[in-house]
């Protein structure tokens, strides 16, 4: 029988509730489909902080490298606030992408028919947009500080302090970037949207630049480029004619989210975060650790469940498998579950509103 390890970094807030969830649900489908997985659990973030005083060990680093694939859930909340920035839950996530060489974080955003109701815009009839993001360049990891300046602004105040956090791309992480957002594009829609700043920023004049010197390549993709404050707006007016975009490290940060709320719930979305063919992916729903509704259970797992779906899919090749997860949330969609956050303001009293464990049971039952 295959097998594979899968390395479980569940994290903070409701990251272990929805990593339990989507464990269960892989559990369930390995065995209908006939191979088998080996879960290897590691503290990360915040309890990472708070077992070993940094929230990513060497160890768990090496056990991720060493797996297939690895399924995270979330980092972070109120109690690490205050810790040193040099060890924050975040920075753990920002270790592990760079540890782990995830350059190319894949973002679906995808409206279920079923949501509609929940989606804060009127009479869309789908969205399905591929976000590529950028994940280990650009402001992220750039050259960060603060320095004193005894410059004084025009009006005569003095400067001070100065904190700087430096945008900065080389040729070759746009260029890998760029090509898997064409390559993404010749899949789908072949439609590919360049989100920058070029109006401002030199980097993003660079990305352009080197869209257009790869443009040759794949002929059979449209290319367009917005500027990211006009794309936010593009995204709200006409989201059903986007199909991949492709962007930097913070645009994607920031558009991804505002794609997930008008798909209905951020709730819903999962992600991958890839690296060089044949390395292990990292697979995270897109939202956050949600301290605020953790141990309630009130958790959407299925934007974990999701993530497991494309981990099966992206890094095991088990495409069957991907396929059996996809279509029992599908299912469990039609048959009216829903989690508060994917309620929307619909008054169908036929919804069944139910909690992580049912909803989670609802989908291992439709497999
Ligand atoms: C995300 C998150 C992270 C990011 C945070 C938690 C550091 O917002 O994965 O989108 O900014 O990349
Ligand atoms: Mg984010």
């Amino acid at each position: 029988m295959k097998s594979y390890n899968i390395a479980v970094i569940a994290g903070d807030g409701i990251g272990p509730e929805v990593t339990s969830s989507a464990v269960e649900v892989l559990k369930a489908t390995a065995s209908k489909c006939g191979f088998e997985l080996n879960f290897d659990e590691r503290l990360f973030g915040g309890a990472s902080i708070d077992a070993y005083g940094e929230p990513l060990t060497e160890e768990t680093l090496a056990v991720c490298k060493a797996s297939d694939a690895v399924l995270l859930g979330a980092v972070g909340g109120p109690k690490w606030d205050k810790v040193d920035p040099s060890i924050r839950p975040e920075k753990g996530l920002l270790n592990i992408r760079k540890g782990m060489g995830l350059y190319s974080n894949l973002r679906p955003a995808l409206m279920f028919e079923e949501l509609a109701a929940a989606s804060p815009l009127k009479n869309i009839s789908a969205i399905d947009i591929l976000i590529v993001r950028e994940l280990t360049g650009g402001i992220y990891f750039g050259e960060r500080g603060r320095k004193e300046s005894d410059e004084i602004l025009p009006d005569g105040t003095p400067k001070g302090i100065v904190a700087y956090d430096v945008e900065s791309y080389s040729v070759g992480e746009i260029t890998r970037i760029v090509r898997q957002g064409f390559t993404y594009a010749q899949g789908r829609n072949k439609k590919l949207t360049v989100v920058d700043k070029a109006n401002v920023l030199e980097s993003s004049r660079m990305w352009r630049e080197i869209t257009e010197s790869l443009k040759p390549e794949y002929p059979d993709v449209e290319v367009d480029y917005l500027y990211v404050d006009n794309a936010s707006m593009q995204l709200i007016a006409r989201p059903s004619s986007f199909d991949v975009i492709v962007t930097s490290n913070i645009f994607g940060d920031i558009l991804s989210d505002e794609a997930g709320q008008i798909t209905g719930s951020i709730g819903m979305l999962p992600s991958a975060s890839l690296g060089a063919p044949g390395t292990p992916g990292l697979y995270e729903p897109v939202h956050g650790s949600a301290p605020d509704i953790a141990g309630t259970g009130k958790a959407n797992p299925l934007a974990t469940i999701l993530s497991a779906a494309m981990l099966l899919r992206w890094s095991l090749n088990e495409v069957k498998a991907a396929d059996m997860i996809e279509n029992a949330v599908r299912k469990v969609l039609a048959d009216g579950y829903r989690t508060v956050d994917i309620l929307g303001n619909s008054s169908d009293s036929s919804l069944k509103v139910v909690d992580t464990t049912k909803m989670t049971e609802a989908v291992i039952a439709r497999l």
